[in-house]
């Protein structure tokens, strides 16, 4: 059986490995070394970068979301990013595995803060956004990108169930700040 980071109600979302690059290469746009690589170094450095996303029914690999340790003018930022084999567009997938990032940043890392870089022409990107929650916030440079910065509490609009039992658990301790 899989060892699930997060679960929501179709997907998996596990740590990327080598194994993976040959998948990750069918997101043409991406370099998929560089994904990998900066991935696996995350996890060491800071315990999240991208994961896979599976469709836990098949078990077939659809994409990579997960959040991101960016820096963005000067300000280190948890960045929620997504990216699907193109094949797999258009069923929510993004939007439900973006929001299992979400509950995973409220609950396992107490954030009270995530971002999304968004360039400005990605309407698809933007409406998963929207739909998860995020507005825009300003228009900033990301790697001299020009790009629209949106933000959300993840804490906000999370299942009422987890939310009650991260409620219940949640004795204060070991909690990290809000970025
Ligand atoms: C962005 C991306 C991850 C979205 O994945 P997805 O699983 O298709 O997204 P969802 O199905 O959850 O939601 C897409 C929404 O955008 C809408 N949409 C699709 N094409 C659109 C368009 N051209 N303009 C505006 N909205 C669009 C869909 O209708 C849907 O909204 P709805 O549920 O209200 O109908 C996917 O398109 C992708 O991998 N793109 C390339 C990589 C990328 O841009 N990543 C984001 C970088 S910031």
């Amino acid at each position: 059986m899989e060892e699930w980071v997060i679960e929501t109600e179709r997907l998996g979302l596990r740590r990327l490995r080598a194994g993976d690059l040959a998948q990750i290469r069918r997101m043409s746009w991406l370099d998929a070394d560089r994904v990998l690589h900066r991935s696996l170094e995350e996890y060491e450095r800071v315990g999240h970068g991208f994961w896979a996303v599976i469709l836990r029914a098949g078990g077939e690999f659809v994409g990579v979301c997960g959040l991101l340790d960016q820096e963005i003018e000067g300000r280190r930022e948890p960045e929620v990013g997504y990216h699907l084999i193109e094949i797999f567009h258009g069923q929510g997938i993004a939007t439900e595995a973006a929001r299992g990032v979400m509950d995973y940043a409220a609950g396992a890392m107490g954030l009270r803060r995530i971002v999304s870089f968004i360039e400005p022409h990605n309407d698809r990107s933007a409406r998963v956004a929207a739909k998860n929650g995020l507005v825009y916030e300003r228009d900033a440079l990301f790697r001299d990108i020009p790009v629209r910065v949106f933000v959300a509490d993840p804490s906000v609009g999370r299942g009422g169930e987890a939310a009650a039992t991260e409620a219940l658990a949640d004795d204060g301790i070991g909690r990290m700040p809000p970025a």
